[in-house]
């Protein structure tokens, strides 16, 4: 069975950890979009480890891990994060590792682009993490952009690098008053990374096409979230690739009618990092309690996230654009001290109720949430390995959730360990 794994509100819901836990019943994990924008938590014991590249099956023994076409490659970033797990007594080599011929490749002058942009944007910036994504996607639409084969051939490096730099340099200098990069530079950096990803990468549509043939299980892990998708999300307050399950086809190399199984995580509230709107948002004293908690903090820049409340007709409308057939609720723990918990269930817009949110920018900042209210427990589940052991109203709280966005919570998160995750069944 070959499932697609998805955010369902603006990233950080969880996934790192769902993928770690479904990764024992899979062969294969795919990442298919996005970079080292992203930052997946997986805690093993007492060891903690987040992944910006590397699919978070890695740290299972026998499965291979892909870095897809549609991902956004930043060399020096991946080769740091295989020198990590390497030193951490995990074998990652060319068996186990596979990165596509035709994911993009983030140079220097991507991360300065970023940040040069938003800097211009002032107020109105988005908040990105700075690490060149958006500069990198764009090249790659505009076909000006460098891919994995091109790293492997010394002239083909040089004819493209030089290239692009003609045109990145005149811009850098002349519209932004900012030093030129010299060519000599990067092209003596990214032949030493080259040499060093060589082994690992190769063609995913063969290498996924015969696994399948070989009745291997395939999980695609999805980075981002709904939210930030380029064409769903909260735009211009999103990332700049499709987030969404249907890109793991595009981003994947493979076919739609392979997928067999969409799974949604979700957190059992809200949060968002960097700048957009947030209907639900708190500003209070709970919120705080809430970030405190949870360690709602970038696992990727550290900066703090926004949290709110679950908002139902968010998560109800990433389940309709996702196809999503299951939902993984994370973080249930985390509300287990509040009194009067609530629930979004729809928004007051313009004198008029909506049980979805709407394209309009001015919708995202000028809707009303409409809540229902939810008792808490004021119990501890973070011990809880089954259904029969939470509180009566924790199965209150994620049976409404489910009426509300029509679809099954069949896994439940009450920690940050492995073993804080169980198949949840009434
Ligand atoms: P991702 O980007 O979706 O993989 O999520 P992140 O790793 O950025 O953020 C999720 C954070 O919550 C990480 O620190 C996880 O270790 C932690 N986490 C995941 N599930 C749970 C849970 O059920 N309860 C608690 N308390 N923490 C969790
Ligand atoms: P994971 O996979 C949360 C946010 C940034 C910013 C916007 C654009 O860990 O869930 P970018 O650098 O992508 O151009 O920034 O998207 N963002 C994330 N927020 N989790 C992520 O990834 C994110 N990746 C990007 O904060 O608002
Ligand atoms: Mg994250």
């Amino acid at each position: 069975m070959n499932k697609v794994l998805v955010g369902t509100q603006w990233g950080d819901e969880g996934k790192g950890k769902i993928i770690d836990w479904l990764s024992e019943d899979v062969d294969i994990i795919v990442r298919y979009q996005g970079g080292n924008n992203a930052g997946h938590t997986v805690v093993v014991g007492e060891n903690k480890y987040v992944f910006h590249l590397i699919p978070s099956g890695i740290l299972h023994k026998g499965k291979s891990c892909v870095i897809g076409n549609g991902v956004v490659i930043d060399p020096e970033v991946l080769i740091k994060e295989i020198h990590e797990l390497v030193k951490q007594g995990f074998a990652v080599d060319s068996s186990n590792l596979i990165i596509s011929d035709r994911a993009h490749v983030i140079f220097p002058y991507h991360r300065v682009w970023d940040s040069l942009k938003e800097k211009q944007l002032g107020n109105l910036k988005i908040g990105t993490t700075g690490k060149g994504i958006g500069p990198c996607y764009v090249d790659k639409f505009d076909r000006s952009g460098i891919r994995m084969i091109d790293l492997l051939d010394k002239e083909t490096l040089k004819d493209k690098l030089k290239a692009s730099l003609e045109i990145k340099n005149n811009i850098l200098t002349k519209v932004f008053g900012h030093s030129a990069f010299k060519f000599e530079e990067i092209y003596k950096n990214y032949l030493k990374f080259a040499d060093f990803l060589a082994p690992f990468v190769k063609d995913c549509v063969i290498y996924l096409d015969t696994a399948l043939k070989n009745n291997k299980n395939i999980l695609f892990e999805g980075a981002q979230g709904t939210f930030l998708d380029v064409d769903f999300g909260t735009y211009p307050f999103v990332t700049s690739s499709s987030t969404l399950a249907g890109a793991a086809c595009l981003g994947g190399s493979i076919g739609p009618a392979r997928i067999d199984k969409v799974i949604g995580v979700a957190k059992a509230y809200t949060t968002r990092v960097g700048e957009g709107p947030f209907p639900t948002q708190l500003d209070n004293d709970l919120m705080n309690e809430i970030r405190e908690k949870g360690n709602e903090f970038g696992a990727t820049t550290g900066r703090p996230r926004r949290c709110g409340w679950f908002d139902a007709s968010m998560v109800s409308y990433a389940v309709k654009v996702n196809g999503i057939d299951e939902i993984a609720l994370t973080k249930l723990d985390v509300l287990d001290d509040i009194k009067n918990i609530k629930i979004c269930v729809g928004y007051r817009y313009k004198s008029k109720i909506y049980h979805y949110p709407l394209a309009d920018f001015r919708f995202w900042s000028e809707a009303v949430p409409v809540y229902e209210d939810a008792d808490g427990w004021l119990e501890d589940t973070s011990a809880a390995h089954s259904a029969d052991e939470l509180p009566k109203n924790a199965i209150k709280y994620i049976s409404k959730i489910s009426e509300l966005i029509e679809t099954p919570v069949t896994i439940l998160s009450v920690g940050s360990k492995r073993n804080q995750t169980f198949f949840f069944q009434q």
